[in-house]
């Protein structure tokens, strides 16, 4: 993608609203996910030297710190990055951006696979702990679970950056060396909200008053799942639209996950169906792919729209066969997330309430989808 353009937008943007408190996302529900887990402990790197209880006591943990700091600060430093799970779509370009900028600024840095485990990402960070990383750059496999990933990495002293899966600002005010960089997801959800609205008919394809569709979420144990999903509705609400929900699904992301809901409810549902709303593109793409299969037209007789602007889906904007979708930027994140790493590396400290830094959304519609290409 290049998204050169849209990134000087969306870093100006994020110097404008940076810094900005983490508003309320204090409802996450915990709820245990647990699919597919894993059943090797492969190669996680030097897994059993160090152990955790050689983590040194938080002083000492400074002071060794800020040598580190200065060392990693100037000439590149060992940057440790747990990623929840390899195997996502939006994570993989999220993760591609990150090294690409992390190495091209001489640092050594090792990722590692949660395999969506956050028993396996524990084992991970106390292992990165033990090696001594400058810093840490994590997207928690669990939300629920930052209270602990947070105490671990305050313990340990190590300046820390969370992205992608937003704690609440109370949590994060546990330690002061640590920052969230990623969006507000309710910007996400008003966006494709918007993208209805924006329709001919405003998304009721069927003229009978009310804007009948299904949603397919993804992980409901992340804020982005649960915001977009009331905030794509809530646009409409708000806009005096009458809505009928006649499907939610957890689709976790996932595009095969997305096809199967989409293909079981167009089945159920048929004509009923006027818009699809998918947390994100994988899931949207596996959606058309169901969508196609029924012999129904998005833009004609369905609206379809995701979030991420994964190349895949900027294609589908283009040919038409998606109605829109919200760039997630990636890039622009990767970059935010360094820059905080290196504030952080140089002895910045975030106060309560201070600790997310959120890039914008940007709506993608057929008309600027070439911007984005
Ligand atoms: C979202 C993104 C999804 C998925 C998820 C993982 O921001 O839109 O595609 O990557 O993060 O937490």
């Amino acid at each position: 993608m290049k998204l050169r353009k849209v990134l000087a937008i969306a870093m100006a943007s994020m110097m404008v609203f940076g810094l900005t408190a983490c508003g309320g996302n204090d409802a996450a529900p915990a709820e245990a996910p647990a699919e597919e887990a894993p059943a090797e402990e492969e190669a996680a790197p030097a897994e059993e030297e160090a152990p955790a209880e050689e983590a040194a006591p938080a002083e000492e943990a400074a002071a060794e710190d800020a040598d580190a700091a200065a060392d990693a600060a100037g000439a590149g430093g060992n940057i440790g990055v747990c990623i929840y799970k390899f195997d996502d779509a939006f994570m993989t370009t999220y993760r591609n951006a990150l090294q690409e900028i992390l190495e091209g600024k001489g640092y050594t840095v090792t990722f590692m696979d949660g395999k969506n485990d956050q028993a396996e990402q524990n084992n991970q960070i106390n292992n990165f702990i033990a090696q001594k990383v400058d810093a840490l750059i994590i997207n928690p496999v669990m939300t629920s679970a930052a209270d602990q990933i947070i105490a671990t990495v305050k313990d340990a002293g190590v300046p820390t950056v969370l992205i992608n899966r937003e704690p609440t600002a109370d949590q994060m005010s546990a330690y002061d060396k640590l920052v969230y960089v990623g969006c507000d997801a309710r910007q996400s959800g008003t966006m494709q909200g918007e993208l209805i609205l924006d329709t001919p008919n405003k998304g009721d394809i069927n003229g009978d008053g009310k804007v009948s569709y299904i949603m397919i979420q993804g992980d409901p144990e992340n804020v982005d799942a649960q915001y977009r999903t009331e905030f794509s509705v809530k646009a409409l609400t708000d806009a005096g639209i009458e809505v009928e929900e006649l499907d939610l699904q957890r689709g976790d992301w996932d595009r095969n996950k997305g096809q199967e809901i989409a293909q079981n409810d167009l089945a159920k549902f048929g004509e009923d169906i006027e818009v699809i709303f998918c947390n994100n593109d994988d899931m949207a793409i596996g959606a058309l792919q169901a969508i196609q299969a029924a012999g129904r037209k998005v833009n004609e007789d369905i609206y379809l729209v995701g979030v991420d602007a994964l190349d895949a889906a900027l294609n589908e904007v283009a040919a038409g066969n998606m109605t829109g979708t919200v760039l997630n930027d990636a890039q622009g994140q990767a970059e935010g997330a360094v820059q905080a790493m290196e504030d952080l590396l140089g002895g910045k400290t975030y106060a309560a309430g201070e600790q997310s830094i959120y890039v914008d959304y940007v709506k993608v519609t057929p008309d600027n989808v070439a911007d984005f290409q």
